[in-house]
């Protein structure tokens, strides 16, 4: 199938229609399914949804990591209008960390154990950055380390497993910065071990590198608190569906999607009430679970009935500046203003 490259000339990355199914007890799982995404120069994009939705799966899809058994397929991923499917291996290990890197959700797992950290390093450093010569790799790392606020003063020979969980995070969120021509930075919970100090260090850092070199970021996070303070655009996915996506402001203003509402209903006041916090009833399907309607039906507190549990919804644009939803609420709605009743 013939795909058109990018639409817009600022569009860094656009994924269309992937799909990854997984190898699950000697059969094939769908874990993502026609998962769309579009990211301009200098936006984060947020990617939210409950443990188990599939946002490390789209990362790694979109990184070419994912081997055999487990299947991508999709009608297109262009970084700078460049078809990914299209280069070969070699090349994509150039692009893999040069132009597109990412920051894993488990740091020790991430490292070589057997290698110092400065190897790891300066491996990244002969691969990806050719202009610099090798009697300064160690002062480049020093400053890289140093914007995540580590003193790597002396602890270059030292072995991933002689940092703490926080310190290896932020380690491997500055080998993810080393590319000069790094141009999309896909974060997998790049603050989960960080405490709130470092937390707020790291969040700007990512700000800086954004108005430094137009850096485009697709964040991956649980915490509603960082998607409302730093992104731009919301994608939220339930079970493997994309089922809301709205610039940040609108998703947290009117939530069309009952999963969002659900979600956004989930985050604790402050000060605190006293009431209990609300939380969601029943779990996210397994994968090899065939739900004939709406995945989220059995746990929809705004149920329509038979069409939700028979009839899969489909995401649709339902306003301006792509915002789209996949709820046979929704979707029925003629206007965004006649489903703005608040969460319910
Ligand atoms: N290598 C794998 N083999 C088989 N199933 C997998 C594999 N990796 C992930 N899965 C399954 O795919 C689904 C999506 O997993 P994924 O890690 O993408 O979710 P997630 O949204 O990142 O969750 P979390 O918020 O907990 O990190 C889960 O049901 C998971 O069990
Ligand atoms: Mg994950």
């Amino acid at each position: 199938m013939t795909v058109e490259p990018a639409a817009y000339s600022d569009e860094v990355l656009s994924v269309r229609g992937l799909g990854t199914r997984y190898a699950f007890q000697g059969a094939s799982v769908p874990a993502v399914r026609d998962f769309s995404l579009s990211v301009r120069e200098g936006e984060i994009v947020g990617l939210v949804g409950e443990s188990g939705s599939g946002k490390s799966t789209v990362l790694k899809s979109i990184l070419g990591m994912l081997k055999p058994p487990a299947e991508v397929t999709s009608d297109g991923i262009f970084l700078d209008g460049r078809d990914l499917r299209e280069v070969s291996a070699k090349e994509m290990r150039r692009i893999r960390g040069g132009r597109l890197a990412m920051v894993f959700q488990d740091p020790i797992n991430s490292f070589n154990p057997a290698w110092t950290i400065g190897n790891q390093f300066r491996r990244v450093l002969s691969l990806h950055c050719p202009h610099l010569h090798r009697r300064d790799y160690d002062a480049e790392i020093l400053r890289l380390l140093n914007r995540v606020g580590i003193d790597g003063r002396g602890k270059l020979n030292s072995y991933p497993f002689e940092f703490s969980q926080g310190q290896l995070q932020r380690i491997m969120i500055a080998v993810a910065c080393a590319s000069p021509d790094l141009r999309v930075l896909l974060a997998d919970e790049p603050t989960t071990s960080l405490d709130v100090t470092i937390e707020a260090q790291v969040l700007e850092l990512l700000r800086d590198l954004r108005e430094e070199r137009g850096l485009a970021m697709v964040l991956v996070t649980h915490d509603l608190s960082v998607v409302a303070e730093m992104c731009d655009k919301v994608v939220v996915m339930y079970a493997g569906r994309v089922v809301e996506v709205a610039e940040v402001h609108d998703l947290f203003e009117r939530p069309q999607h009952p999963y969002t509402r659900q979600l956004l209903k989930a985050i604790p006041d402050f000060p605190h009430d006293g009431r209990r916090l609300y939380a969601m009833r029943g779990a996210v399907p397994r994968l090899d679970e065939e739900v004939p309607g709406c995945t989220f039906a059995p746990r929809c507190d705004a149920h329509l009935g038979d069409v939700c549990d028979e009839v899969p919804p489909v995401l649709r644009e339902i306003g301006p500046d792509g915002r789209r939803s996949a709820c046979h609420k929704a979707n029925h709605a003629t206007s965004l203003e006649e489903t703005d009743d608040g969460v319910r």
